[in-house]
């Protein structure tokens, strides 16, 4: 089972320079529970943005070049790295852009922070067609114990 992890802004917004554009501790505690114990595929980028494997997953970096990342796997393909792992078991795609892009067609499940503002960024997710998806679960935030705006959980199951 192929799932995908994302925190979004209104405007589909995901990242600039790649960096996260907010701070928001619900947020972080959500992807840290949701994915812990599971398998987590990444873009070449966006490991160098987190800057190390993140515990308790197994990580896949995938990349076109011949580089290692230490405490990694490698893949060449979502394809390759997807199939290192029974069907049976739920892996997380984790971002970013590039890699959401050619993920969300083979996706079972979204599971999206969505942040209820706009932000200026140079990577934004996909075009979301939500009449192939059914929301499972949903919880909403005014305000974070910190982040000062709205933001919202959804979980999306493809129909
Ligand atoms: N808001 C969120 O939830 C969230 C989550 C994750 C990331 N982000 C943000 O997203 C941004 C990074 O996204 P990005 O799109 O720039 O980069 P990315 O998707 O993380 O990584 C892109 C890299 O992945 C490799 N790649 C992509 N497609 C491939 C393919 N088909 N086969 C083999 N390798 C492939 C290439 O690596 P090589 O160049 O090494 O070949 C490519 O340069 C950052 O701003 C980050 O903060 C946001």
């Amino acid at each position: 089972m192929i799932s995908i992890i994302v925190a979004i802004a209104e405007n589909g917004v995901i990242g600039d320079k790649n960096a996260l554009l907010w701070n928001i501790k619900e947020d972080m505690r959500r992807f840290r529970t949701t994915t812990t114990g599971h398998p987590v595929i990444m873009g070449r980028k966006t490991y160098e943005s987190i800057g190390r494997p993140l515990p308790k997953r197994t990580n896949v970096v995938i990349t076109r070049g011949d580089s290692e990342f230490e405490g990694c796997l490698v893949a060449h393909s979502i394809e390759e790295a997807v199939k290192m792992f029974s069907p049976d078991e739920e892996v997380f795609i984790i971002g970013g852009a590039q890699i959401y892009k050619q993920a969300l067609p083979l996706a079972d499940k979204l599971y999206l922070t969505v942040v209820h503002r706009s932000y200026e960024g140079d990577t934004s997710f996909p075009e979301i067609d939500y009449s192939e998806w059914q929301e499972v679960a949903r919880e909403e935030f005014e305000r974070g114990e910190e982040y000062d705006g709205a933001f919202t959980f959804i979980d999306l199951e493809r129909k």
